[in-house]
């Protein structure tokens, strides 16, 4: 197995080998393809893209970004810090935040063209910062329940995320520009958003009718054979109806696939009959492993083949495992292995349990170079 065969690419010469590990790696290449990609869907669904930052937060992938993109969404003060430290101007910034603390409101006026609120307590206490400032949006939860994970669901039964239906339609809205739909996780479906907005429309038609803009959120996952008619249609039907502009913010479909982890194996043993193969990475760098209890992409495991393992990470968590793998060449002390796909909501949510450090960040560039990223958190 060798850490520079990321993405399908190779690095020029050596460089990625003799990087010390656990190191995080950006693929340059990788994420303007997926960029491009999306980009192509939304201009055909005549809707503005925005990067939904919190997928991936990484200076030099928000920077990449920046020029596929309409603009981005933020889910806190430091990120919009963040995207305005990393790209000037970075077109417009879209925020929303479970509930805005007040001593941010101020700053965040400044930095965001956009933000959102979540509730009707919300609106009415930092209004009088917002107007005129910036565009004004309200947080909906439109019930419509399309994921089974009630964790990761936003429609979720006494859902904390947005006002629901029944109370927006009793509520005030003066002085509410636009209103902030997210309400799907990981979605291939487009269809959902289509039948989310046939709701809205019958049951919200004069709020739709007192707006602006709507932004869909994010949750869709844009790839090869997605079908885009449903998001297109939904676009369409908002723009002709109601007069809206339409936003969509996804975050991990830019980024997942385009990203990796490269660990090294440290120790290799035998338990009850499997054998162990221990990695200077954890699971804590990539949180979801654990939450979801999914098995990471690894490069070079063949259903089947001759050299078993079980992968498992640093800390002294018993479940710091990311699965059985099989090779057809054996693992040594020393081997390389490089989990793919590992771009999304990993290095946000990493932490140092144990004390084991967070992974180097890396950018291999589109001519095979390497440039190394540090900062304060990483
Ligand atoms: C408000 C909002 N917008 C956008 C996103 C991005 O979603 P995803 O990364 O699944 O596309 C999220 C994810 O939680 C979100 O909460």
């Amino acid at each position: 197995m060798q850490a520079q065969a990321v993405g399908g690419r190779t690095a020029s010469g050596r460089a990625l080998d003799i990087l010390q590990t656990p190191f995080f790696l950006v693929d340059e290449v990788a994420v303007r393809r997926q960029a491009t990609l999306i980009r192509q869907y939304t201009d055909g669904a005549r809707c503005r893209l925005l990067y939904s930052v919190k997928a991936n937060p990484l200076p030099d992938v928000i920077t990449i970004l920046a020029s596929y993109v309409d603009g981005f969404g933020v889910s806190s003060l430091s990120e919009a810090h963040e995207v305005r430290t990393a790209v000037s101007t970075g077109g417009n910034l879209h925020a929303f935040s479970v509930a805005i603390r007040p001593t941010d409101v101020e700053e965040l006026t400044e930095l965001a063209d956009y933000v959102s609120v979540n509730s009707f307590g919300e609106l009415s206490r930092h209004r009088p910062l917002l107007e005129n400032r910036v565009q004004i949006g309200l947080r909906i939860n439109p019930g419509t329940s399309f994921v089974e994970d009630p964790r990761y669901d936003p429609c979720r039964s006494h859902s904390k995320l947005g006002v629901p239906l029944p109370e927006l339609m009793s509520g005030d809205i003066t002085g509410v520009n636009g209103i902030h739909v997210h309400a799907n996780c990981d979605s291939h479906d487009l269809g959902h958003i289509k039948s989310m907005i046939d709701h809205l429309a019958k049951t919200i038609p004069d709020v739709l009718d007192q707006v602006n803009w709507v932004n869909l959120g994010g949750g869709y996952l844009f790839e090869k054979d997605t079908e885009i008619g449903p998001l297109a249609e939904a676009v369409e039907f908002l723009q002709s109806q109601f007069n809206l502009s339409v936003f969509i913010e996804p975050g991990a479909t830019f980024v997942r696939n385009a990203c990796s982890i490269v660990a090294t194996v440290l120790d290799i043993f035998n338990s009850s009959g499997k054998t162990i193969a221990i990695l200077d990475t954890t699971v804590n760098h990539m949180p979801e492993v654990f939450e979801y209890q999914i098995q990471p992409d690894v490069v070079g495991h063949i259903n089947g083949a001759e050299h078993s393992y079980t992968l498992a990470g640093l800390s002294c968590l018993a479940g710091d495992l990311f699965g059985e793998y099989n090779f057809d060449k054996p693992l040594t002390i020393g081997s390389r292995v490089v989990f793919e796909n590992a771009g999304a909501y990993t290095l946000a949510k990493a932490h140092t349990f144990n004390g084991i450090a967070l992974p180097s960040i890396y950018t291999l560039s589109e001519d095979g170079s390497v440039r190394s990223f540090k900062n304060e958190t990483h």
